[in-house]
């Protein structure tokens, strides 16, 4: 006690005086309160019983807190609520006193910048979610939200804790608003390493990113046994909802990790290209990749046969700082490509058809795909960079009745609506309805370029010349029909097929020559650096599309 009446400014005289007295060190007993405070905390840090640890470990999954050792920087994690329990009475589930209800949750910092993480544990009653485990979540959200810094959630659970019945239903209601209501806000980030099963999945399915490890995450409304009830059909977890079914199939996830660890490496890149929230701007990184870096490749693009299909990843590579591209979705509707790249050290969101994969063509998928990322982008003040190589919609009974119609008009909504800058470059074809939602200039594009290669117009050549010359060709002898197609395509191509009508008349803004494709783009996207600021618009919410 007499420590505490001590001056502490005076502390170091003192222990002068001592050391010249020679006094013995005395063994400082270790309170009771503090021994308790540390065997409790040791036990409940320690997670579930240690079988369940060793069958976690056997599983080839990290612990609940070795997950966000991997993510945060050392020694930065602040946790909040350790020592809250269930209240739950019913089926002993009170008597086990699980402290920290099966999930981690606070703050950490990830390459310096602050986010808040929740992780499940497994091996606390299957990482169920009961209410007390629903309100940790759903208080770190509003932290988060308050503090503007993004949601990282490690899923890891048996889903709703049955024992606790509607409580815990009602818990997955609050995360499910909050998911929504902070969409927008801060960036949300989904990791799922187990299972997630039933009503569970709408939360990650609400957040801005999901990202999946292969041959450990599972995600299902109804798992394999209810599916062969209700259907008859035969399939195992991996088939039905594992990482490749939704990276693939369903779009559900956008990043695919070969292993844990892998997969933490990947949350950490995507998080160097968002901002902390709708209120600031994506973080500039400094670059030695000069802005008048000649693109040669773009040069070659001009001289290959319209008819030849590319990689589109190529010229993203080749105009990107550092060559370096974060690809989204990257195995989902290939036929659109979206991810982040930078561009003079500005963070810029790319959507660029690929000729590789159904020559371009947008769908259902990809028009999906394109217009969830464009809603991102705008939602967090990222500018967007769009590369046009689209022969049109892709035809077929199956994308009219699936509702192209509707799915093709979100493209359209999504770049209309965002007012972040818009930069457009037609690399080759652009034709039709397709050329218009590609972030043309009457749908919003702020700068539209074009290469000398581009073919702009309603129609390819072929098409128009079926539609505009039926009679010519029908009236032609059959061996020369072929050749009268070829004259009428050329002659059409030489008058509509280029860029030089739509420059004509301001659809394009500019021809440019193909090697200053990077330089022209870093110049306008800093003309356009002004067009916004962070936070000046309303919220805008990332509906799943
Ligand atoms: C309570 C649960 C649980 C749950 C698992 N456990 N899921 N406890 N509620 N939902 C417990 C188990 O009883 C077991 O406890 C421990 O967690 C580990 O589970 P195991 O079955 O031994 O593990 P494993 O073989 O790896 O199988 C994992 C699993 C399986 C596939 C997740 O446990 C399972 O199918 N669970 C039920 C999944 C489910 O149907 N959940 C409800 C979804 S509906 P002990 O004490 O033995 O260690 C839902 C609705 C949300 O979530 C709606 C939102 C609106």
């Amino acid at each position: 006690m007499s420590d505490l009446m001590e001056d502490p400014r005076a502390g170091s005289n003192a222990a002068q005086q001592a050391g010249k007295k020679n006094h013995p060190k005395k063994v400082r007993e270790i309170p009771e309160s503090l021994k308790k405070f540390r065997e409790i905390h040791a036990a409940a840090e320690a997670g579930g019983p240690p079988e369940k640890i060793a069958a976690q470990k056997a599983k080839g999954k990290l612990t609940a807190r070795d997950r966000i050792a991997y993510l945060v920087d050392e020694g930065s994690f602040q946790e909040l609520g350790l020592l809250m329990e269930t209240r739950c009475t019913d089926f002993g589930v009170k008597d086990k006193h699980i402290k920290g209800d099966g999930v981690i949750t606070g703050f950490g910092t990830i390459n310096g910048r602050l986010a808040a993480i929740f992780s499940e544990d497994f091996t606390q009653l299957g990482g169920s979610l009961g209410r007390t485990h629903a309100d940790k979540i759903s208080r770190l959200m509003d932290m988060a939200a308050d503090a503007r810094v993004p949601v990282i959630g490690i899923l890891d659970s048996g889903g709703a804790r049955i024992q606790e019945g509607v409580d815990s239903l009602d818990g997955y209601g609050e995360i499910f608003y909050r998911n929504t209501k902070y969409s927008g806000v801060v960036p949300q980030i989904s990791i799922i390493v187990g299972p997630c099963a039933g009503g569970a999945v709408y939360s990650p399915a609400l957040t801005d990113f999901v990202f999946m490890v292969k041959g450990m995450s599972n995600m299902f409304v109804t798992g394999p046994e209810v599916v062969k009830a209700a259907t008859g059909e035969t399939v195992d977890f991996e088939t039905l909802g594992g990482s490749m079914t939704h990276a693939s199939k369903s779009g559900v996830c956008h990043f695919v990790a070969n292993s844990e660890q892998d997969c933490y490496r990947q949350v950490k890149e995507l998080l160097s290209f968002l901002p902390q929230n709708r209120f600031e701007a994506p973080p500039a990184l400094e670059t030695k990749d000069s802005a008048d870096r000649k693109i040669t490749l773009l040069e070659k693009l001009c001289e290959l046969d319209p008819r030849k299909s590319y990689r589109v990843h190529h010229i993203i590579w080749w105009l990107s700082d550092e060559h370096r591209f974060l690809e989204v979705h990257q195995n989902y509707a290939k036929n659109i490509v979206v991810g982040f790249i930078r561009l003079g050290g500005q963070v810029v969101g790319v959507i660029a058809n690929n000729p590789a994969h159904m020559a371009g063509a947008l769908d259902i998928n990809a028009s999906d795909k394109a217009a969830r990322f464009i809603r991102f982008l705008n939602a967090f003040n990222i500018p967007i960079l769009t590369l046009v190589d689209v022969p049109g919609y892709w035809p077929g009974v199956a994308q009219e009745h699936g509702g192209i119609i509707r799915h093709g008009a979100k493209l359209l909504y999504a770049y209309a609506e965002a007012s972040v800058p818009k930069i457009t470059l037609v690399l080759r074809k652009a034709y039709g309805g397709a050329y218009i939602a590609m972030s043309s200039k009457l749908m919003g594009g702020d700068i539209n370029f074009s290469l000398p290669s581009a073919e702009i117009a309603v129609m390819g050549p072929r098409g128009a010349v079926e539609i505009l010359y039926s009679r010519q060709i029908k009236e032609a002898k059959e061996e020369d029909r072929e050749a009268l197609r070829a004259k009428l395509a050329k002659e059409y191509s030489d008058k509509f097929a280029s860029p030089y009508q739509t420059a004509a008349m301001g659809s394009i803004d500019e021809v440019i020559e193909p090697a200053h494709a990077r330089a022209r783009l870093i110049g306008a996207f800093r003309m356009l650096a002004g067009k916004r600021r962070p936070g000046e618009n309303e919220r805008a919410g990332n509906i799943p599309l």
